[in-house]
């Protein structure tokens, strides 16, 4: 049987870059190299492409870009289907039947790689441009998701400078604590809880050195609860739900130290203890988010849970992380589905995708 030749991106011009390493890793020593010939090309913090071929262990620790690179493109032009390298004052092409693009955050899960390989009528793992691209801005998902029926949390959302007059005055109404983000951002990165007034402006002013749209929202009170979906459309499987319980604070697992080890001020159970009925409804509802922002393949949707069992849309992550301590792969492995089994069906059903839309393979 002829081996998939499948592109693998990791790293990323992102504040998430090093959370894509230990994802890429992951998914990497997971790909059964008996049905899958695997073409890694890294992406250094700056933006640099670079086909690696050194050991996998150096990607995790970040010492991949040291040593075994070649400057890598991804030809955008659809005949070629594959990248072009330059080794030794010669140039060299690749075909490359599928790409996973192991990337979190903006530059990655936005929408701006998959534009790229759709281009070069290259199929990619998980959603396309425009689901990516709506998923990441999290006003924009809010808006599509409460058309949809699903509650979402009231958002005041600010796209300029302001004053700290204008702000108490834009948020009259709102309780605090309130949360201020950037809309487009990942792994808590400029996320704060503000309790009162006087610590609003500093946390646009940090939330804005994300991204210039800045969204603040009541806080929810209750519970975080996921579920990793993975499928197109039609044929959705779901694995368990997971319920995040804090002791203080907010979520931001990825900026700790050693976040395999333990987090400070969050424990993620698997599954949730929640009584089934409601699971089931939490369940449904992520599935309807995920059909509503035209999702597929693969996503994490992160919702709340209300004390009396309202469940309130928080947001889809297109390219869930894939460490040893990340949701998505801990939620499926609780449904009985491997990391391995995950990438194989993500890859198959990109495939698939591609040849469902006509396109060539
Ligand atoms: N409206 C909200 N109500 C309660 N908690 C929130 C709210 N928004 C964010 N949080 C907390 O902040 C964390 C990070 O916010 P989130 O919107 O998920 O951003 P990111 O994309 O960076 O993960 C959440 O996991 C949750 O703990
Ligand atoms: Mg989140």
């Amino acid at each position: 049987m002829k081996k998939v030749t499948v592109g693998i991106l990791f790293g990323g011009n992102s504040a998430e870059y090093k959370v894509s390493l230990k994802s890429a890793y992951s998914i990497i020593t997971n790909l059964d190299p008996a049905k899958y010939e695997l073409i890694l090309i890294g992406i250094t913090k700056d933006g640099v492409w670079k086909r690696y071929d050194g050991p996998f262990e150096a990607i995790p620790q970040d010492t991949w870009s040291d040593s075994d690179c070649t400057p890598v493109a991804i030809l955008p032009d659809p005949g070629l289907h594959g990248i072009l390298m330059k080794s030794e004052g010669m140039f060299t092409r690749t075909h490359l039947d599928v790409v996973f693009p192991v990337l979190h955050g903006k530059n990655g899960e936005d929408g701006t790689i998959q534009s790229l390989l759709q281009l070069a009528d290259i199929p990619c793992v998980g959603c396309g441009v425009l689901s990516s691209a709506m998923c990441m801005d999290k006003d924009i998902s809010h808006r599509i998701v409460k058309d949809a029926g699903i509650r979402v949390p009231e958002t005041v959302v600010l796209t300029g400078s302001v004053s700290k007059e204008q702000l108490d005055e834009l948020i009259t109404g709102f309780r605090y604590p309130v949360f201020v983000k950037p809309a487009n951002g990942g792994s808590s990165f400029g996320v704060n809880k503000v309790v009162d007034s006087s610590g609003l402006l500093e946390a646009v002013i940090e939330a804005q050195n994300y991204d210039s749209k800045v969204c603040i929202e009541e806080a929810i009170d209750g519970c975080e609860v996921g579920c990793a979906i993975l499928g197109n459309v039609d044929d959705l499987t779901v694995g368990e739900v997971d319920q995040i319980v804090l002791s203080h604070g907010f979520f931001r697992i990825h900026q700790e130290s050693q976040p395999e080890k333990e987090s400070e001020n969050s424990t993620i159970r698997v599954p949730a203890e929640i009584p089934q009925e409601v699971q089931a409804q939490i369940k449904q509802t992520a599935r309807d988010i995920f059909r509503a922002l035209g999702c597929a393949g693969l996503a994490r949707v992160d919702m709340f849970l209300t004390l009396d069992h309202e469940v309130v849309f928080n947001e889809v992550n297109t390219m869930p992380g894939f460490t040893n301590y990340s949701r998505y792969p801990r939620m499926m492995k609780a449904a009985g589905i491997s990391i391995a089994q995950i990438a194989d069906r993500a890859i198959q059903l990109a495939l698939l995708n591609c040849r469902t839309a006509g396109r060539a393979e």
